[in-house]
């Protein structure tokens, strides 16, 4: 049986990831800065094969515990998921070094360390494949997101350098880069009031933000172990990053939101 790791697996994209790739017949090794008890017995009761380590990611003791508990426990990881991250709504000015530390070290250095970590186990054996959850603040800038937005940037080079790296010994490497979410991050961000519903959904030509599942679905594809995709940056953002026209040329040349897909 496969087996696939994934990080920030307790809700949002991580927990929609863990069940779509139980589902799709992997051992799914489930990690969280959270307790993950009722998200593993309820997944479980559908049949599905998982198990689950609790642990900070930005510890890098933790990190290496947690690769080494899969190679005993599970002889090593086929797939990691690099899904766990944080936001941050600040000015750039504003943004403290303790701020900045913070984001960088869970979003970008976690990441480094588990790809290193479970690189390793993969280089061993010869295939394997990582895929890195960064987002579309990784391809462009957005306003008042400097810290979160460097570390998915860094995100999608260390992608394209691992994939070019390994991609000749059997690992390949890539990444989904999500629009907005209807996620507990989403929640959060939202009820800072920094932007609103619409904000998001006039901004997308598909007029909805993104399902978990869909970002879920994204990340299966690109994880599947025998394939020839290497060091991509995949949208998944219903046409955002691909969209530079104004509001009201786009909101003109909708249809109107009637039906169910154009609600959230
Ligand atoms: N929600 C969005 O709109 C959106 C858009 C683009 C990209 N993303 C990215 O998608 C990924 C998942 O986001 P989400 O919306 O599901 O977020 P979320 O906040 O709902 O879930 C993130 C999970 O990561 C875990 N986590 C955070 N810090 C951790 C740490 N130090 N160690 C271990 N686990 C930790 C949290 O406990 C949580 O379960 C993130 O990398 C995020 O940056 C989200």
């Amino acid at each position: 049986m496969k087996v696939a790791v994934v990080t920030g697996a307790a809700q949002g994209v991580g927990l929609a990831t863990s069940e779509l790739l139980a589902d799709s017949g992997y051992h799914v090794v489930m990690t969280d800065v959270q307790p993950l008890d009722d998200q593993l017995a309820n997944l479980r009761s559908g049949g599905r094969q998982l198990s689950a380590i609790s642990g900070d990611i930005s510890d890098s003791g933790f990190v290496s515990e947690l690769a080494s508990k899969v190679q005993r426990d599970n002889g090593g990881a086929d797939t990691l998921v690099n899904n766990a991250g944080i936001s941050l709504i600040c000015p750039a000015e504003e943004t403290s070094i303790d701020q900045w530390q913070q984001v960088i070290s869970i979003n970008l250095t976690a990441p480094f360390l588990l790809c290193q970590a479970f690189g390793k186990q993969m280089l061993d054996r010869g295939s394997g494949s990582i895929v890195n959850v960064a987002s579309i603040a990784g391809l462009h800038g957005v306003i008042h997101r400097t810290a979160y937005n460097a570390s998915k940037h860094g995100l999608i080079g260390l992608t394209r350098t691992l994939a070019a790296e390994w991609g000749g010994r059997g690992v390949r490497v890539n990444a989904v880069c999500p629009g907005w979410i209807k996620t507990e991050m989403d929640a959060r961000d939202m009820g800072s009031g920094a932007y609103s519903d619409d904000d998001i959904i006039n901004r997308v030509p598909q007029a909805r933000f993104a399902r978990p599942q869909e970002v879920a679905r994204a990340i299966a594809f690109l994880a599947e172990s025998d394939g020839f995709i290497n060091g991509v940056s995949l949208p998944v953002d219903g046409g955002w990053t691909g969209d530079a026209s104004w509001d009201a040329l786009r909101i003109k040349t909708r249809r109107p939101a009637t039906s169910d897909e154009n609600k959230l």
